[in-house]
């Protein structure tokens, strides 16, 4: 399998893209996008796999942790995303509350991101304990990506946004996490804030291609946060994190020139202006010059 070039013709990503791809070495590229705008933008850049993450709780949404986002929420984001991808695999975050209760709960909302929100996959964060309501959804025909590692929506559990599989015990669940999840046949196994030697052992011992953040380059694909590679975040961020664009540079510098020029009436100008057409122009003058009292 060849990498596409930007700007060329590229095929639908499904699912069985993404297992060619760990086959042939391809690493499989992953970004996340929240609304119509930078779904198409991404989408036209060839990534494979546009995530309607449930990040966009803090970029887009401005809450404190992932855990009050809802599924009206996602599901409005998922929409717009929808709209402006058409190669990428659409995969949307079920938010926290969504699946965990259970499996029926799972089962009805993950349907609703595939019949309202127009994903192809749906993503859960947890291990082992998710398992059984992960294979209901998968036997529903509704792909799954699984989420292991540093699993935001379990923040409070952790004690914190912690690097996860640090000891030996905690390295030998993340295996049996990760082997539960690649038997129940999950589509990819998001690695989250791993460290680079367990996700390696992870992913030489998965089937399901493997996609890090913050778990180092042997992993089968990398996903960022479009806000993070954009500096659109405003805290400090994370060590994985590289900025690939500056656009709150652009934004803050695009918006103070917008405004200087309307203080100082440089904006709009003529040019920037409608007209009358020549006629109506004239017969409007006259009306006008009519109703001073002035001859025209
Ligand atoms: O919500 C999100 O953006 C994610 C990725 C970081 C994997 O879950």
């Amino acid at each position: 399998m060849s990498i596409t070039p930007i700007g060329e013709p590229r095929h639908k990503v499904t699912v069985a893209t993404l297992r060619e791809k760990k086959l042939h070495g391809e690493p499989v590229t992953c970004l996340t996008a929240y609304d119509y705008a930078t779904g198409r933008l991404v989408d036209e850049a060839s990534i494979d796999i546009i995530l309607v993450g449930d990040s966009l709780a803090q970029t887009m949404l401005g809450y404190e942790n992932t855990l009050t986002v809802t599924l009206e929420e996602m599901l409005h984001h998922t929409r717009a995303v929808r709209r402006g991808v058409k190669h990428a695999l659409l995969v949307a975050d079920m938010p926290f509350g969504s699946f965990q209760v259970t499996a029926d709960d799972a089962l009805r909302n993950a349907t609703r991101f595939v019949k309202e929100g127009g994903a192809e996959a749906v993503k859960m964060e947890g291990g082992k304990k998710r398992v059984d309501l992960i294979r209901r959804v998968i036997d529903a025909e509704i792909p799954v990506a699984g989420h292991i590692g540093l699993t935001p929506q379990s923040v409070h559990l952790m004690g914190g946004y912690k690097v996860q599989g640090k000891t030996l015990t905690a390295i030998e669940q993340l295996m049996q996490d990760a082997v539960a999840l690649d038997r129940a046949g999950v589509a990819c196994l998001y690695l989250e804030g791993i460290p680079r030697e367990v996700a390696a052992m992870i992913t030489a011992e998965v089937a399901t291609p493997t996609i890090g953040i913050g778990a180092g380059p042997e992993c089968d694909g990398q996903v960022l946060v479009f806000h993070d590679i954009m500096n659109l975040t405003f805290g400090v961020p994370a060590k994985f994190v590289r900025r690939y664009g500056d656009a709150a540079e652009l934004i803050r510098n695009a918006v103070t020139a917008f405004r200087s020029d309307v203080l100082s009436h440089r904006y709009p100008s003529d040019d920037e202006s409608y007209h009358l057409a020549k006629d109506t122009r004239e017969a409007l003058e006259t009306v006008l010059a009519r109703k001073q009292g002035v001859r025209p």
